[in-house]
């Protein structure tokens, strides 16, 4: 059930008035569902039913340790794209063979840290870093779990920025290299292949793209094992969209469902790094109307106390966001732009909404913003970085406080 919903008069997270969270912690704030975060996973898993598989949530969505830990107690793993997110899930209770290690730029110490803990897998992205790895390893006295992130030419249909499927994208190894490029790195004693991975792009509405990748890798995992390289799981990335708006995106355990249509006859496990499609619809922001002012055509500019330095996604990819006001008004709609107060004019939540009757301290929340929101916050301006709360059980914490102007100083002359 999706976690925010009306009742009576107030928006609510699964029953508490965000009303009364904003109240209380003040905004911007992030607000959680951490029944949204198990359910998500549950589903997963369901879909994947019986079929070996793995879930690895990509860490990158939302790394705050609440979230980190709901997530993991629910029977989800993870995937860190930095040596400072495989520090994040250790403190929240994963074990090293918990975390997959993922990255298109490893830094030698990052490189260093994830042999020496002995993570479950590191994705690595070129030949070189496969034998950084090799001799991290050999430094180390001990043989790394290794798998090849391939990119496989194939478009993910969504929006460029975070389409990384084809040759002309940074990440991986084109995949007509990969089997040559095992072959060598098989022959280091200090490396064992354990896996594939591929991962071609974020917020995918259709699972073709998925299939079309999954079947790639499979590919290329038979031609691997005739030459006697035997892999034990396909990393099939994450990408599964959400419905932001109206958009029509597979459930979750249909999607599981269709990954294993494609995997089963290879017998390898699955795993999958899914971040937005766990953490998006568990989250939103809550902020304040700071200002209402006509825009001289009949319509106005409601101004926000969140910008892009609390959630870039609108000002990064054109992203929308669903913004509702968290308690019932009197009065018309008013047809308006709802934009943030940074500096800049790309600094816009929404175009052409409509807000009843909205006025100085109406509190709205920007939905489907538990992924990538606050792990994308800034200082820019010199904004806090926003205060999180986790609501579970029909009670709220907060599991992240605001920001103050002496932290952000802390690390300055
Ligand atoms: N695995 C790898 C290797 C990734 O690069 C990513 C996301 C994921 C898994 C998780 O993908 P997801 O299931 O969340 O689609 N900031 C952008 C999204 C960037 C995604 C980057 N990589 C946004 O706000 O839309």
């Amino acid at each position: 059930m999706y976690a925010f919903r009306p009742s009576g008069d107030e928006l609510t997270c699964d029953d508490v008035a965000l009303a009364a969270i904003a109240a209380s912690v003040g905004t911007p704030t992030y607000v959680y569902s951490a029944a949204t975060l198990r359910e998500r996973i549950a589903a997963l898993h369901a879909g994947f039913g019986d079929y070996p598989h793995a879930l690895h949530y990509a860490l990158k969505a939302n790394s705050n340790l609440a979230v980190v830990r709901v997530v993991r107690a629910a029977g989800g793993f993870v995937d860190a794209n930095s040596g400072a997110e495989i520090e994040v899930a250790l403190r929240a209770g994963c074990v090293p063979a918990d975390i997959v290690f993922t990255g298109v730029g490893k830094t030698p110490a990052e490189i260093d840290r994830a042999v020496a803990l002995g993570v479950k897998t590191i994705n690595a992205e070129s030949a070189g870093e496969l034998e950084r790895i090799a001799a991290a390893a050999r430094r180390h006295g001990t043989v790394a779990p290794v798998a090849l992130r391939v990119n496989p030419d194939i478009a993910s249909g969504s929006h460029p920025h975070i389409s990384t499927g084809l040759v002309t994208h940074k990440f991986g190894v084109p995949i007509t290299k990969a089997r040559a490029i095992v072959r060598e790195a098989a022959a280091h004693a200090e490396l064992r292949f354990v896996g594939l991975h591929v991962h071609i792009g974020s917020q995918m509405v259709g699972l073709d793209p998925l299939r079309r990748a999954a079947t790639a890798v499979i590919g290329l995992a038979q031609e691997l094992h005739d030459d006697g390289i035997s892999v034990e799981h396909l990393d099939l990335g994450g990408g599964l969209g959400i419905a932001y708006d109206d958009e029509s995106v597979p459930p979750l355990d249909a999607y599981a469902a269709a990954l294993v249509d494609i995997v089963r006859p290879s017998g390898l496990t699955v795993v999958v790094e899914p971040g937005r499609a766990v953490a998006g619809p568990a989250g939103a922001l809550l902020a304040s109307v700071v200002d209402v002012k006509p825009r001289g055509d009949g319509t106005w500019f409601v101004v926000l106390d969140a910008g892009m330095s609390e959630l870039l996604r609108p000002a990064l990819y054109g992203a929308y966001h669903r913004i509702e006001a968290v308690t019932a008004r009197d009065g018309a709609p008013v047809p308006c732009d709802i934009v943030g107060p940074i500096c800049e004019s790309s600094d816009v939540f929404g175009v052409g909404r409509s807000l009843p009757a909205p006025t100085v301290g109406l509190v709205v929340a920007v939905l489907d913003a538990g992924a990538y929101g606050s792990a994308m916050s800034s200082n820019y301006n010199r904004h806090a970085l926003p205060a999180e709360v986790m609501v579970d059980g029909g009670a709220w914490r907060v599991v992240r406080r605001r920001q103050t102007v002496e932290e952000q100083l802390m690390c300055e002359e």
